[in-house]
């Protein structure tokens, strides 16, 4: 259908400071909706590396308990630069899923916006009208970020139940109907203050995660059953020695390590290192999330270098860039657990006290700030850690912790943060010291 098949661009967004890596196909086109770029072709297709950990898309805390959500992902997608709309969008998605993928018709439900009614008639043509359901903007009407081009979009969900069971209450409700595919019509860009400008051409952006299309197809209900998934967990349960029974009585830790890992690997192959703001320390912290989860199985040794191998052995050819920086990937991982595993300990000492001493279930942000600062632990595991006993973190105080740190450290962010290396660093000042730096007390 004369689409240019365009490679992947690598993770991080070096020209975009409203996102760190990016989360969806569309975003390597954006200036091409918003008309400030023009390209050779009007229709694409790409299979874009995203991570949705951070910024408006952020899926971080649902990865381990959902069966379905990443932090890396692959997202399939057909674009079009002011060449077809609505009509052609919505026929190319039903006959791809239909007739390519062969999918179960019965089984398929789409949703349109609350107000868009050429989208409902247009769907008419293809599926019963008790199938297509109105939605608002929570699921129907998408946006890159808080500014940028945005649109109302129209879903497609299959259901993964018993048909006796199926019924127009559980779509975007209920975990047994799975949203395989969102086709955006963009047609607006969005500026800070909210406001919506029409795009110069009306446009399509769609995105399909291939480990949900995965799942599907292999006749799962999980995307971590998938073989996509599998070969490295294999590798996880086999280090540990693990049976069957165990590693599903795991599972929360398996998909965490797998996600994580995987994550992590495609982070670092993009030019990425560990370190204290920005994309650095999500790829710091979803190591450290990962060995944090590694430890509670059992694992006292780095052992991620092992799973990161599986996908550069399974996903190499398609992203030649992990077999290019095996050595590195692995080096680079490894070094990360190492660095943690000096300073876990003690974290979990400090974590302890702090929750002793909490008296109203909330750790204060700047006390949070310094588990990391001082201790090496991530936010996002010491919100893990509080949640399993009850507890919850000021996030909105750790960010300013975060800022008035960066600002008594004159490091204008985060980096002056030395994790885990304050025994080198005689001149540092002492955790109670910092802490009143922190808090603007010092
Ligand atoms: N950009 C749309 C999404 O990510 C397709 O869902």
């Amino acid at each position: 259908m004369g689409h240019e098949e365009v490679a992947s661009s690598p993770l991080p967004q070096k020209d975009n400071p409203t996102l760190l890596f990016n989360n969806a196909g569309m975003n390597q086109f954006a200036k091409v909706f918003l008309g400030q770029e023009k390209r050779p072709y009007s229709r694409a297709v790409t299979s874009q590396k995203c991570m949705r950990v951070s910024g408006k898309h952020n899926d971080l805390t649902s990865v381990g308990p959902s069966p379905r959500h990443h932090t890396f992902f692959e997202m399939l997608g057909n674009f079009s630069f002011g060449d077809y709309f609505k009509k052609d969008a919505i026929q190319y998605a039903w006959e791809f899923l239909t007739e390519v993928m062969e999918l179960d018709k019965s089984r398929l439900w789409v949703s349109v916006y609350t107000d868009d009614d050429e989208a409902e008639e247009l769907w008419q043509a293809h599926i019963a009208p008790e199938r297509i359901l109105r939605f608002g903007k929570k699921e129907n009407f998408w946006e890159m970020g808080d500014v940028g081009p945005c649109g109302p979009c129209s879903e497609i969900h299959y259901y993964l139940g018993d048909m006796a069971d199926m019924k127009a209450e559980g779509v975007n409700v209920e975990d047994d109907y799975l949203e395989i595919w969102n086709l955006v019509f963009m047609q607006y860009e969005k500026a800070a203050d909210g406001s919506l400008t029409p795009l110069p051409r009306p446009s399509i952006d769609t995105g399909m995660g291939l480990e949900r299309i995965t799942q599907v197809k292999q006749g799962f209900t999980n995307n971590y059953d998938t073989d996509l998934f599998t070969p490295a967990m294999d590798v996880v349960q086999e280090l540990l020695r693990h049976s069957d029974e165990e590693r599903k009585a795991n599972y929360v830790g398996y998909r965490v390590i797998a996600d994580h890992v995987r994550a992590a690997t495609f982070v670092i192959a993009d030019g990425v290192r560990p370190g204290n703001d920005g994309a650095e320390y999500v790829l710091r912290m979803v190591i450290r999330r990962a060995a944090r989860f590694g430890r509670d199985m059992g694992f006292s040794q780095p052992f991620m270098a092992h799973v990161a191998g599986a996908y550069i052995q399974h996903m190499g050819e398609a992203y030649p860039e992990l077999i290019a920086q095996m050595e590195h990937i692995k080096r680079t991982i490894t070094q990360e657990e190492e660095r943690f595993a000096r300073t876990l300990d003690n974290a979990l000492v400090q974590l302890e006290r702090v929750l002793e001493e909490t008296a109203d279930k909330q750790i204060p942000g700047n006390v949070a700030f310094d588990l990391y600062a001082t201790h090496g632990l991530p936010l996002e595991i010491t919100r893990d850690l509080a949640e399993e006993r009850g507890f919850t973190v000021d996030e909105a105080g750790y960010v300013v912790a975060k800022a008035e740190h960066a600002l008594a450290s004159g490091s204008g962010g985060v980096q002056g943060v030395r994790v885990g290396w304050q025994h080198l660093q005689p001149n540092r000042p002492r955790f109670n010291q910092r802490r009143q730096i922190a808090s603007g007390r010092g």
